[in-house]
């Protein structure tokens, strides 16, 4: 363990051990007083506390010292560029922030009678309300806590309406590109899962889908726009099969930030989709917060939505929390309380300081931000597939070939130039795949920083410098990880088969 003190002082102490905080102060230490708390003599019920319980003693600045280092010594948003394909890491606005700690909706208790909390339960029905009309569905289910929490809820809801009219329907088809948490799904919603191949478009294989729908297809879960950062452009022609075909159109819209106020996904002929407020609609992402995943549903799937919902009556908002009250056939019940609250006032906070007119520009500036990266570096990184693209613009590892460096090692190297690696080895159906969303959070300066970066990066592996890249990250408090169970790897071993010039 190295020196605690050094920590202290200068800008070491990035770069070092920071000590745990019982290793830098002592139980015998204080700087700050407290009074004594008044009559706690019954607040454990007669349980006594017998001797000293060890709490090290630090001063505030030591306490706020140690955890600003600690924060620093990880990358987020804040700190600087982070195009993290498929996650969409994009700015949370701190008006939204503000807005949720608000006492009135900050300090509520989800036990609370409905008589106390009418504005809370008309935050819910608003943000409702907008979520409705951006997709064109006509009923929302708010209570889902994350995308995948939502895709459980879509299958449980179309599952309940396939019994309701006895029809026991065992598989769901899911493209080849789709999100892991998609087949996860269906598998944990007992459904058997059969994957669609992608065709040479990146895009689902119209013929190979068509063979595979049948009658005992429940549903298809499409990700639109896809996993690869391209439009289905056959949508409506799959959703009019899979209707056909007495099945329900589960769409993945975690990339809705790509079409939200251009394209209402109920236009399409989707059934239910779950959106991640997290993603598009800025709420804190991953370690930052709980995520939110309300789900869309059509007029068909509405009347199975669980519990609990928000309705206005003639006395006032209505939470009603109890299947046996409601007038539909709710299947039940996915979650304690009434979802992500905080998240709603998030993101409800989001879509009112927008506007639908600033929702329209968000997909406009997502879209053209990856398009811009695109242009910029489809000379010198290889396009998986043919452009445009939409929110986030996929590359393959070809750039690299026989350089020796891999699509593992470029991505480390960025961490050292500042910036978050993208997504990288997915989608799979694309070997050693870089999957970078820049989010309309990003300036043109950004992003030219970003181009300037990875064509020198690109310069450096095909110089020959490999061990440069392979020693990547090195001006991180921790070095690379151990990577030799990446190595045992089948998909991180692949390489492209070299190819037969001659032969072409
Ligand atoms: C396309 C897609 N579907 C589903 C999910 C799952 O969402 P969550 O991580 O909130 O469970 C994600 C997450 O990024 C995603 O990108």
């Amino acid at each position: 363990m190295s020196d605690p003190r050094a920590t202290t002082t200068g800008n070491r102490g990035l770069q070092i051990e920071e000590p745990l905080i019982f290793e830098q102060g002592s139980p015998d230490k204080t700087a700050v007083d407290l009074p004594e708390p008044p009559s706690t003599k019954d607040r454990l019920g007669g349980v006594r506390r017998s001797g000293p319980i060890g709490l090290p003693g630090l001063s505030e600045p030591e306490v706020v010292r140690h955890y600003l280092r600690l924060s620093q010594k990880n990358f987020s948003i804040d700190h600087g560029f982070y195009p993290l394909g498929s996650c969409t890491m994009k700015h949370n606005p701190r008006l939204n922030e503000k807005l949720a700690r608000l006492p009135g909706i900050g300090d509520l208790h989800p036990l609370q009678p409905t008589a106390t909390v009418q504005g809370a339960l008309a935050l819910i029905d608003a943000c409702a309300h907008w979520l409705k009309a951006l997709t064109g569905m006509p009923a929302v289910a708010m209570s889902p806590a994350a995308g995948a929490h939502g895709e459980s809820v879509g299958l449980m809801t179309i599952r309940a309406a396939l019994e309701d009219r006895g029809d026991a329907r065992k598989r769901v088809l899911v493209p080849d590109s789709a999100h892991g948490t998609n087949p996860a799904t269906a598998h944990a919603c007992g459904y058997a899962v059969e994957g669609i191949p992608a065709d040479d478009r990146g895009r689902v294989d119209l013929a190979a889908f068509r063979e595979k729908l049948d009658a005992d297809v429940a549903a298809i879960m499409l990700t639109n726009p896809n996993t690869c950062g391209l439009f289905e452009n056959d949508i409506l022609d799959i959703a009019a099969a899979v209707h056909d075909a007495g099945a329900f159109f589960y769409c993945d819209g975690a990339n809705l930030n790509a079409i939200v106020g251009r394209v209402r996904p109920g236009d399409l002929g989707v059934d239910c989709m779950h959106i991640n407020l997290h993603k598009t609609f800025s709420t804190p992402h991953g370690g930052g917060g709980p995520g939110s995943g309300p789900v869309v549903l059509s007029e068909a799937l509405a009347p199975y939505a669980p519990v609990p919902y928000v309705v206005q009556g003639p006395d006032g908002f209505e939470l009603i929390e109890d299947p046996a009250r409601s007038d539909a056939k709710p299947f039940g019940r996915i979650k304690g309380f009434h979802g992500q609250f905080g998240m709603f006032v998030r993101a409800l906070g989001y879509m009112m300081s927008m506007g639908s007119d600033g929702l329209r520009q968000v997909s406009g500036d997502a879209v053209l931000n990856a398009n811009y990266l695109l242009a910029c570096l489809r000379d010198t990184v290889t396009l998986a597939f043919e452009g445009p693209c939409m929110h986030e613009v996929l590359f393959d590892e070809g750039f690299l070939k026989e350089t020796g460096v891999t699509t593992l090692d470029f991505a480390k190297a960025l961490i050292d130039e500042g910036f978050h690696p993208m997504t990288v080895y997915f989608p799979l159906v694309v070997h050693g795949a870089m999957l970078v969303e820049p989010t309309e959070t990003e300036t043109k300066a950004t992003l030219d920083t970003f181009v300037e970066t990875m064509k020198a990066l690109t310069a450096r592996a095909r110089a020959g410098d490999v061990e440069y890249f392979q020693e990547a990250p090195r001006l991180t408090p921790r070095r690379r990880l151990d990577e030799t169970m990446a190595a045992r790897n089948p998909i991180l071993r692949w390489r492209p088969p070299a190819v037969d010039k001659a032969a072409e």
